[in-house]
């Protein structure tokens, strides 16, 4: 990997993962990009910057000829909850984004494609604990299936076409930088700014619902740590399980009260509770932990200390 694209980068994981791969890579060796030109200042902060609309391929060919890039890092997509509202537009970003950079991955030969799955490719008819490996799934949700899909399809180009593609199921990823991009585990870092602000929270799920979760810098570093592994170890590629922690909110709201006893929550679950249901509670990521080694740093109690310090500093 030595000129790395990344779309979707001004989204929650896009925003810090450019700044760890410049860190790796070196600044001008990564192009971050996306569709939102809203922030001008973030796109500064970002530069080189890019505009690409990941569903139109002939942009995405432009750029990644005009910088020689030979590796992508695909995040652009549209998450849970937006995806529920706006399903065809989940499914277009999502499904024909993928194929976009897959088929330019075949026709310049690229290095190396990196794109995100989730746990939302799992729905009825697996085991909610420990969620194995190899599982049926039955997504409820348009996102859900775009990232079953997705996943399917980079097994697919590298089977046929020998393209190395590689790719995650996170959990719901916990961050102090970016928001959230509207997904259901989105309660989980929306309740740290409200504590901080001394602000009551009304969580959108209920008390009891325990989903697995990761803490930024273990996401970031999963990425990297799976984009580098050696390929002839890996016997996935696509659909690694990747775990860290798991929690529902009231066991959330207990750790912020350590810190903010005073805080306070009132749970008003809304249409993101199904969705949570249909997802598991635990996560069994031995393939991840066997074939690149993957071990999360960051504990439950240490990304709650981290979050509350980081999000005190920046709203203060
Ligand atoms: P996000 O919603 O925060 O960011 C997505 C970015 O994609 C946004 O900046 C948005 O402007 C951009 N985008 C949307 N449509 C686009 C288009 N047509 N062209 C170009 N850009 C477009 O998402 P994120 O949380 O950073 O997620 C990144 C990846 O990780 C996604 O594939 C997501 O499914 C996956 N993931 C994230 C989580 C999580 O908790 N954050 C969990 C599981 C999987
Ligand atoms: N955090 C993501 C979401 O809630 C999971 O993929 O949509």
């Amino acid at each position: 990997m030595k000129k790395i694209l990344v779309t979707g980068a001004l989204g929650q994981i896009g925003t810090e993962l450019v700044r760890e791969l410049r860190l790796k890579y070196g600044h001008d060796n990564v192009i971050a990009s996306d569709k939102n030109l809203s922030d001008t200042q973030k796109i500064k902060a970002l530069e080189p910057f890019e505009y690409a609309d990941v569903t139109n391929a002939e942009e995405l060919n432009t750029i990644i000829e005009r910088h020689n890039i030979d590796s992508v890092f695909h995040l652009a997509a549209i998450l849970s909850a937006v995806g529920e509202r706006n399903p065809m537009q989940c499914w277009n970003v999502n499904m024909t984004g993928t194929l976009n950079i897959l088929e330019i991955g075949v026709a310049k030969k690229l290095n190396r494609i990196i794109i995100p799955s989730s746990m939302a490719v799992w729905g009825d008819g697996v085991s909610k604990d420990m969620t194995p490996q190899e599982s049926v799934l039955r997504p409820t949700t348009m996102y859900g299936l775009t990232k079953v899909c997705g996943e399917r399809l980079c097994d697919y180009y590298f089977l046929k076409y020998g393209l190395d593609t590689r790719g995650l199921r996170y959990p719901g990823i916990i961050s102090s930088e970016t928001l959230p991009g509207g997904g259901t585990t989105d309660y989980a870092v929306d309740i740290f700014y409200k504590a901080v602000k001394d602000e009551d929270y009304s969580c959108f799920l209920s008390e009891g619902t325990m989903l697995p979760m990761m803490y930024m810098p273990d996401c970031l570093k999963a990425t990297i740590d799976l984009a580098e592994a050696d390929v002839s170890r890996l016997q996935h590629h696509s659909d690694f399980n990747v775990a860290s922690f798991s929690f529902n909110p009231a066991q959330l709201t207990k750790a912020i009260q350590k810190h903010k006893p005073d805080f306070k929550v009132v749970y008003e679950p809304d249409f993101r509770q199904s969705i949570a249901d249909s997802w598991p509670r635990t996560i069994d990521d031995s393939a991840a932990r066997a074939e690149w080694g993957w071990q999360p740093a960051y504990s439950f109690e240490d990304m709650v200390t981290d979050m509350l310090n980081k999000l005190s500093q920046k709203l203060k």
